[in-house]
């Protein structure tokens, strides 16, 4: 006979995830919001919004208090405006309270809520639906997630019986000398049936060192009532622990930043001259080969191709890089494109959309904003190009600027293909340069300059026209 598969009811309950988020975080010793501070150069809340997400779920309710305003844009940073719903504690009387926020929200529907910290962002999704399916299958009124701590300190302790039976959780400050040496703590996240979760917290009392309502009374008052509270045991730690001061904070950056070049260097091929002194974001693609020095870093969703070379004192922010790049020492590279074979640096700036095409450059002090540099361009020493756009083989002398601001506006610059700008060169835009066309050293550009046509001067003058051409174009 087959076996009989029977779903459990509450496998079909939609599940909500709650998110807290509205404390201060008094251990930071901090003005701002614990779940803003950044981890890994993004806000904490939207590390663990982001996993929430990945579950599907049908709503995420974020509750907000200290700095609501500031935490609501972290999220909507990350998550869809339909997926949210904000509901705001007004004082923060403890993790029970906070919940009984979105006692509106939520209560009365048959859901399956589950609960998150704002401050425990390691938490996998692969974690949470282990712990969601353990509660479904078991079908109690509430399901903790646990670990065992080698220093448990600082958390709240499950409290079992003889038998190993779930009792309840004690909160560290409540704890007897006896409990204390309990290793198995409360991870702060659950599984609850949503009507059996308020119904319970109605009865939360805040009689307790801190003088605040425990969401984690809620558990022991279930078990009294004849519910059935489960326990998930979960084997990794780390992922659970919580961030509570800055020291954690800087702990876990360091283990982020392990982890992310450990898997680049044995998974990705690629390599790093000292793995200790490299920042990579988690969200970070590297091809094989490339060659990181130390102290690089490369930030947020970043694209690097094969091998490529990044050398010392670089950050490199939201970008995307072919194959085959050199970057040399101190650059700043910020929402920009740089194709293959092209080389950067030492000292250069590119953001806001710079865009570096096939085998162009740009060398020392060189910044490039908003601005496109055609194929085998070239802009080597001390050059502004702003709000410009230059074509293929042209040129860029030392000390070029594009003077595209006059005090009100922003105005562009075109400088077509196999132009050569002498040295201090100033462009005033907007301006154009046609292709072929020469500035001499020192030229104030002011009006369009024709094709083949060498300018010089303050302001610059057709002093020449160019005639003969070789087949590929240059004179
Ligand atoms: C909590 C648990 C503890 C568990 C630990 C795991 C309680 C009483 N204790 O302790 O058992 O081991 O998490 O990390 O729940 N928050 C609010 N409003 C409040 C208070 C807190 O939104 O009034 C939010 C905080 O912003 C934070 C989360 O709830 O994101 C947890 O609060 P926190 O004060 O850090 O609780 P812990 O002392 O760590
Ligand atoms: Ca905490």
């Amino acid at each position: 006979m087959p076996n009989e598969i029977r779903l459990n009811p509450l496998s079909e309950q939609p599940l909500d995830i709650l998110v807290l988020a509205a404390g201060l975080g008094t251990r930071m010793k901090s003005g701002k919001a614990k779940v803003l501070h950044q981890l890994a150069g993004r806000p904490l809340i939207t590390h663990v919004c982001r996993t929430a997400r990945a579950l599907e779920p049908r709503k995420i309710h974020v509750i907000v208090g200290y700095q609501a305003e500031q935490v609501e844009s972290a999220v909507l940073e990350t998550l869809e405006r339909d997926l949210v719903s904000f509901s705001k504690q007004e004082q923060q009387l403890g993790t029970g309270d906070a919940v009984m926020a979105a006692r509106q929200a939520l209560a009365g529907s048959p859901a399956t809520v589950m609960i998150l910290s704002g401050d425990v962002p390691l938490i996998r999704a692969e974690t949470l639906r282990l712990l969601l399916n353990n509660h479904r299958q078991y079908g109690g009124a509430c399901t903790v997630l646990s670990v065992r701590l080698e220093n448990p300190t600082g958390y709240g302790r499950m409290v079992r019986d003889e038998q190993g039976r779930f009792l309840r959780i004690v909160e560290q400050k409540d704890a007897t000398p006896e409990e204390k040496q309990i290793r198995e703590i409360n991870s702060g996240i659950y599984c609850f049936d949503t009507r059996k979760l308020f119904a319970a917290l109605e009865l939360v009392k805040p009689q307790n060192q801190q003088g605040e309502y425990y969401l984690t009374d809620v558990a022991q008052i279930l078990v009294a009532g004849g519910e059935q509270v489960n326990v998930f045991l979960h084997t990794d730690p780390r992922e659970v622990s919580g961030i509570n001061t800055r020291a954690d904070l800087a702990e876990f950056e360091n283990l982020l930043r392990r982890n992310a070049v450990r898997q680049l260097m044995l998974d990705g091929g690629v390599t790093f001259i000292d793995p200790s002194r490299t920042y990579v974001s988690p969200e970070a693609e590297i091809g094989r080969d490339t060659i990181i020095y130390p102290d690089v870093q490369i930030e947020g969703q970043t694209i690097i191709g094969e091998d490529c070379e990044l050398r010392s004192g670089t950050r490199i922010t939201d970008s995307r890089i072919g194959h085959h790049v050199k970057i040399k020492d101190h650059c700043l590279i910020v929402d920009s494109d740089i194709e293959s074979h092209c080389a950067v640096g030492p000292f250069a700036h590119l953001r806001m959309n710079a865009f570096l095409a096939e085998g162009s450059a740009v060398g020392n002090f060189v910044e490039v904003k908003k601005s496109r540099l055609g194929r085998r361009s070239k802009a080597m020493h001390l050059t502004y190009l702003g709000d410009a756009t230059v074509g293929e083989k042209t040129n860029i002398g030392a000390g070029t600027v594009t003077c595209n601001y006059d005090g009100r506006q922003k105005h562009q610059t075109v400088i077509e293909d196999n132009v050569k700008i002498g040295s201090d060169t100033m462009l005033v835009a907007p301006v154009k340069v046609g292709h072929g066309s020469v500035t001499g050293a020192g030229s104030v550009v002011t009006k369009d300059v024709p094709p083949d046509t060498l300018v010089a001067g303050v302001p610059a003058v057709i002093r020449k026209r160019f005639t003969e051409r070789n087949d590929d174009g240059e004179r």
